[in-house]
């Protein structure tokens, strides 16, 4: 097969994934809920080279090495080892977004590089073993396979651990704005901090309520009830922070602009704009709000002057050939 190029998007958790009962396997320690996100994806081309000698990596321009490059040929070993195949591809990869700067550039990156791959080398894999495989890559990565609303179910074994499609992006005109005051790349990855959750007192708590809040927000989704989905998804987000900065060493992701959002969000919200934030391993924050409310909430982020920059998202279908 000639070049093979893959769209997937990054997506946002609404349920976090932080913690995993098998780091090797990316098992989570608990189920986790996302959206795809329509307008922050990574795009990338895979093309099979005999000539090469080993896989020939560039993201965003630049060619990958060190453990950044090993990270993605250990993955395509794996889908080698499946394909029976020994040759070596030539990767580009392009995010319309900051790396590693909390937008889940992984989750968009595995998720591509994984359907990708597995299309190089004439692999048809279902949508669960698609997203078992990229999984396998990064866990939130597993999440930007299938279409929409999404649930990762926790899974006790590899096969078992897999998301699937709770609803298409059509089910809720819902948005993400994503207020972006940080570029830089985070000084502790995810990999690393999920390996150091379980070292905070209040990580037994959080993972302990999970089972309530995902069915509470599942029913929420259900019945498109925003305020009780909104209320679910800001203090989950700040359960997960507080995990973060309790954990030892303690992970401060926040900048000083990230809590004058937050505060905003809260204050807009008194004033009848409905919102909710959320936010991942970043300083960024995800403003997310109903369709009706995303011009008046545009206007609002745009004139913050902590923002550099918002991306705004609907809910995306998962990765796609183009
Ligand atoms: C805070 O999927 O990046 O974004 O499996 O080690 O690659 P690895 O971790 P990763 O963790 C994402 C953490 C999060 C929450 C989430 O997306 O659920």
């Amino acid at each position: 097969m000639d070049k093979v190029t893959v769209k997937a998007p990054a997506n946002i958790a609404f349920i976090k994934y932080w913690g995993k009962k098998n780091e090797k396997l990316r098992l989570p320690a608990n189920s986790s809920i996302s959206m795809n996100l329509s307008e922050t994806y990574t795009l990338t081309s895979v093309e099979k080279d005999k000539t090469l000698q080993t896989d020939r990596v560039s993201i965003d321009g630049t060619r990958l090495n060190g453990e950044a490059l090993i990270r993605i040929t250990k993955h395509l070993d794996l889908i080698r080892g499946m394909a029976k195949e020994k040759m070596f591809l030539r990767i580009e990869s392009k995010n319309n977004f900051p790396r590693g700067a909390g937008i889940a550039s992984s989750a968009s990156g595995f998720a591509a590089l994984t359907l990708a791959a597995s299309k190089a080398f004439e692999l048809n894999l279902s949508e669960k073993e698609l997203s078992i495989l990229a999984r396998l890559g990064s866990g939130s990565a597993c999440r930007s396979i299938p279409d929409g609303f999404v649930e990762w179910k926790v899974g006790e074994t590899s096969e078992s651990s897999y998301a699937h499609s709770l609803y298409p992006p059509d089910y809720w005109e819902i948005c993400d704005l994503i207020a972006i005051v940080g570029e830089d790349s985070k000084k502790v990855s995810s990999t690393e901090g999920h390996s150091i959750a379980e070292s905070s007192p209040f990580y037994k708590a959080r993972i302990a309520g999970m089972p309530k809040k995902i069915s509470e927000i599942k029913k929420a989704m259900k019945n498109k009830d925003f305020a009780k989905f909104g209320e679910i998804i800001e203090t989950e987000a700040v359960n997960m922070h507080t995990v973060m900065m309790t954990s030892k060493p303690p992970l401060f992701y926040w900048l000083p602009e990230t809590v004058t959002i937050m505060e905003s969000v809260i204050q807009w919200r008194g004033q009848g704009i409905q919102s909710y934030f959320t936010i991942d391993a970043g300083p960024n924050v995800h403003v997310i709000c109903e369709s009706k409310n995303t011009d008046k909430l545009k206007i609002k982020l745009k004139s913050m002057h902590e923002i550099k920059k918002v991306f705004i998202n609907k809910p995306s279908i998962g990765a796609t050939l183009i």
